[in-house]
């Protein structure tokens, strides 16, 4: 399997790592600036005997070296600085998510493209429309991070493992991310430990997660939970796992959302975004995602596609 980063900057760069230590084979790492590119490949290929990886990462200035690429990962653009919101990003980050969303449509026609970019929801329905790919073959990557930094702080509150909470974060990528009720730790929900203004406490804090990590970095915003964020998706492509991920997705229709992307439980294989699951989320949340869609759309009706 080949997979193409575009962007060798934070989240590409350690993107390519994770996933050149998970053993995939051939990994192209693609960046405006060339010389970024070749040393961040570079570096990661230096550590193959250290890790004990065998697969090749090559970096590049080049769109024809993402040819034959079974999945392509943007991360190209503009990254948030303290007190920047990520719609601040909009401008810049819509001519380079343009002009990249051709170049991926261009030289690897039959991939399936995973936008990074922020501000994300938007980003990826303009590389949906600018790549001409089938809505199935576009995906976002925001709930699969929002839900886990959702499960951390509650982990943390609680002094249990991240890995025994359930959670789900959906709707759009920011301040109106909708975060369900029906969190659970191991086989109890949330509300029989929080009270509710603890469970609301970590949902502002989920909602402000990646402003936490601007503001402390001072220089350049979250790397390493979008990197692992995006390489479980990339696994459950490669694996066909088929599993049930939180992800920026055309809507066809479901809950009643229109055409955009947004975050939304969506079966991941092999051929993409195989299902929109429509779960039962509770009306509250519901009512939360269509006017989170109706902020988005209003985005989209004004570009120029
Ligand atoms: N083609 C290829 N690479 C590009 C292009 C382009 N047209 N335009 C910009 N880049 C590269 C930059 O040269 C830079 O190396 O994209 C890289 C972005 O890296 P960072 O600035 O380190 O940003 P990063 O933290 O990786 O975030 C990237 O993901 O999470 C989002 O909000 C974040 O939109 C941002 C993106």
């Amino acid at each position: 399997m080949k997979v193409s980063v575009i962007g060798a900057g934070a989240v590409g760069s350690q993107l390519a790592f994770a996933l050149a230590i998970k053993n995939y084979e051939n990994i192209a790492i693609i960046d405006i600036k060339e010389n970024l590119a070749r040393a961040r490949a570079l570096d990661i290929m230096q550590s193959s005997s250290l890790w004990g990886f065998e697969g090749k990462v090559k970096g590049s200035g080049e769109y024809k070296d993402i040819e034959g690429s079974d999945i392509v990962v943007t991360t190209a653009g503009l990254a948030r600085k303290p007190g920047m919101t990520r719609e601040a990003l909009f401008d810049t980050n819509c001519k380079i998510t343009r002009s990249v969303a051709a170049e991926i449509g261009k030289h690897a026609p039959g991939c399936i493209m995973i936008v990074v970019t922020n501000p994300l929801d938007i980003m990826a329905y303009i590389a949906y429309r600018e790549s001409g790919f089938s809505p199935e073959k576009v995906m976002g990557m925001a709930g699969v991070l929002d839900t886990a930094r959702y499960k951390y702080f509650i982990s943390e509150k609680l002094s249990c493992s991240p890995s025994e909470v359930e959670a789900l974060v959906l709707g759009m990528h920011g301040a109106d991310m909708v975060i369900t009720d029906g969190a659970r730790a191991g086989k109890k929900n949330l509300k029989d430990f929080l009270s509710v203004k603890d469970l609301q406490g970590l949902k502002e804090r989920t909602k402000k997660a990646g402003k936490e990590v601007v503001e402390l970095l001072g220089s350049g915003s979250a790397s390493f939970a979008p990197a692992a964020s995006v390489s479980l998706m990339v696994d459950s492509i490669r694996h066909d796992r088929k599993e049930i991920l939180p992800c920026s997705v055309h809507t066809r229709s479901a809950y009643g959302l229109g055409d955009i992307f947004i975050g939304l439980p969506a079966v991941i294989g092999r051929a993409g975004v195989e299902e929109v699951v429509e779960e039962e989320i509770g009306e509250a949340a519901r009512k939360e995602l269509l006017d989170a869609g109706k902020k988005i759309e209003k985005k989209i009706r004004k570009l120029e596609l």
